[in-house]
Parts: C-alpha cells; structure tokens; sequence
C-alpha cells in the first residue's frame, strides 16, 4: 500500500501567507502540518509515499527533503496546475501503479493518526474506496455524506444548501485502483476543479462498495486562518512541558510549556499550552495560552494570546493581540508617542483588526 499527500493548491484562503510560502509548512505546535501528516502516515506502516507539489515544489523539498528522517521514501510529483483533488490522483497515476493507497490532503489536521483506519482497509480486503467522516456543526462549508443504516455511503454532495447529514469529509481516503477508472470518466466541476467527490460518487454509482468511518477524534482542514488556529489550539493541548531553553527568576511559566533550546524568556510571564521555539527571546512579556512562537522571535514588552508567530518576527510594546496569524519576519511596533493614527506596510491580502 502506497501513500498520496497533496502539497500543492493555490492556497486562495490563506493569504497573503501562502504569497509567499506553502500552507501545509505553517506550523502548528511548533510543526508544520506537513509533517504531522507524513509522521501520521510512518506511524501506520506505509514507506512509499508520493507528494503532490505546486507552485511551491521547492519550498515543499527544502522542508521535507527525501523523507528518510521520517522513515519514508518520497517521490515528489509535480502538479502543473491545482486543478483538483481528482486530477492530483491522475498526475500521479504511474506513481500509484496497482497499487492501493491513502490520500490524505497535505493542509489536513487529525489527532491520534490514521493507523488504525489503513489496518481496517487493508484487512477487510472487500471495499473499492473508504472514507473518513467527521461530524460538523455547519455541514453546508463541507463535502458531505448520506449514509445506509449498515455505514455504507450512498450519496455524496459537495457544499449542499440542505446537507442530508452533518458528516463532513474529511481529507483522508482510502483507495484500491478502481478510483482510477472513476477519475478518468468524470468532467470537470462548475468550478473548474476534477473533484473526488464526484469521483467517489461515481463508483457509488456504479455499485462499488465505498465504506465510511466515523471519527470521533479531532480533525480539522487548516485552510484558513481560523481553523489553523483552531488546529493549533487542540495540538498544544497535547504539547508535554518541556524546559531546554533559559528561564529567569523575574519569569513565570504557568501550565505546559515547551521552551525550546536557545531560547530566553526573561522578566515574562507565559502561560501553557504554549510552543517558544529555538533561539527565541520573551522580555517582559505576557504571552499565552496556546501560543506558538516559532524561530528566532523577538516578543518584547508584548501581550499576546490564541495565536501562530512564524520565524524572525518582532512584536515590540504592542497588546493585546489575540487570533492572530503572523508571516515571517513581520515586525509590529507600537508607535512612540500618544497618537491617533496607525502607521503600515502590509502585503497584498493582508488583513488588520484595529480599534475605531
Ligand atoms: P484545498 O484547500 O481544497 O485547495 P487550495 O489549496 O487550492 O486552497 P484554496 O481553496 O484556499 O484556494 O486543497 C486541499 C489540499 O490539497 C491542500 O494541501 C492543497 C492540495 N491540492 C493539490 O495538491 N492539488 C490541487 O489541485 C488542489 C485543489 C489541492
């Protein structure tokens, strides 16, 4: 059995990160979700993973290189265009070969792992495709299944106006070889897109036995900035304290929280759970909970809560930030003197929340 990981997209819901990086290299805890995915993936058993790559093929490579520090063996495919999940599987189709495989979708979050949903596949031997399904509150932003009393799928809609249940997909499937004649029979959607689930449906159509199974764990699809915070927040619930880096006696570190070597939390307080990466520096500071701070940050007479701060950043006399998702290198300062006006330089699709 093989593995699939899409990496690629365009990544039009998280802007303006993904301007200038991958979605799936945003990280959560401290990791980016790429790799929860590909350690997801070694933890079931599976070694022969391709990865599906876009626009951000080198970024991707750079991160994860041939995988062998995951214990995988990588083939990286590249995807000309991000012309849907369906059309992923038949840019990889010699890749896949006879193979059965799990799909799981590179931007895809979902604790305690898939192992035992590769080992229910690979034993009952009798299904042509299954599929993992979470309940939702609001099933209509989902793709979303219509089940028999016995949990075989009998319908699948994308996105529906009156969902028939609140079983949302989630972004790990499992295959045999017959979704590739599926992939090659059905046309592009009115987005423009090769959907899977249209390609599910279609071997619904044709009788073929499409299994489900419930999760009950947490699962989350990081494509946009909510949700990723969200991610982060259930993955730091499982972060255990770690203390590498420097902690002095004018700071308190309430809770569970990692501080990574190299780091320097100096006259703060931080409160667990909370990520401080390497070399990363937290001067009279309030910072916390679920919090993930990553590389060589500077957080300096700050507050700030519920967010992601990707590397290099700066955030000097400014609180209170909350739900916030910080680029690279992004400086934010307060301004020196009493004044009413806020001064910036923002990327394109840039979003700021600021008092009226
Ligand atoms: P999506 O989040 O559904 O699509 P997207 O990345 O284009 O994002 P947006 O809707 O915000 O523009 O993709 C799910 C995952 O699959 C994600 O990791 C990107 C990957 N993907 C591909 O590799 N190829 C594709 O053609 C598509 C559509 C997605």
């Amino acid at each position: 059995m093989k593995a699939l990981v899409l990496a690629g997209g365009s990544g039009t819901r998280m802007r303006p990160i993904t301007h200038s990086s991958a979605k799936q290299l945003v990280p959560v805890a401290g990791k980016p979700v790429l790799f929860h995915v590909l350690e997801a993936i070694a933890e079931a058993g599976l070694t022969d993973v391709g990865v599906i790559v876009g626009d951000t093929a080198q970024e991707i490579a750079a991160a994860v290189g041939d995988g062998s520090r995951f214990g995988l063996h990588l083939t990286y495919i590249h995807q000309e265009r991000p012309l849907g999940l369906a059309h992923a599987v038949s840019v990889a189709r010699d890749f896949l070969a006879e193979d059965d495989f799990v799909m799981y979708l590179g931007d895809n979050f979902l604790l305690g792992g898939i192992t035992k949903f590769v080992e229910d596949f690979r034993n009952y031997g009798n299904r042509d495709a299954q599929i993992l399904l979470s309940r939702v509150a609001d099933p209509t932003a989902f793709g979303v299944a219509e089940l028999d009393e016995t949990g075989h799928v009998i319908g699948l809609e994308e996105k529906p106006l009156r969902p028939k249940s609140d079983l949302a997909l989630a972004g790990i499937y499992l295959f045999t070889p017959a979704v590739h004649e599926a992939v090659e029979s059905i046309r592009p959607s009115a987005r423009g897109e090769l959907e899977i689930t249209d390609a599910i449906q279609w071997l619904i159509d044709q009788g073929r036995r499409v299994h489900s199974s419930v999760i009950s764990g947490f699962w989350k699809d990081t494509g946009n900035v909510a949700d990723m915070l969200e991610a982060n927040r259930s993955v730091l619930e499982t972060v255990e304290a770690v203390q590498e880096g420097y902690v002095d006696e004018a700071s308190t570190v309430i809770g569970r929280v990692r501080i990574q070597a190299g780091a320097k939390v100096v006259a703060s307080r931080v409160v667990g759970p909370a990520f401080i990466g390497p070399g990363t520096e937290i001067i009279g500071s309030s910072v916390g909970p679920y919090i993930s701070v990553s590389e060589h940050c500077r957080i300096e007479d700050s507050e700030i809560s519920s967010s992601i701060v990707l590397r290099g950043c700066v955030l000097t006399g400014v609180r209170r930030i909350e739900e916030s998702l910080i680029g690279r290198d992004v400086e934010v300062e307060a301004f020196p003197r009493p004044s009413a006006v806020h001064r910036l330089v923002l990327g394109d699709n840039s979003r700021v929340q600021i008092p009226s």
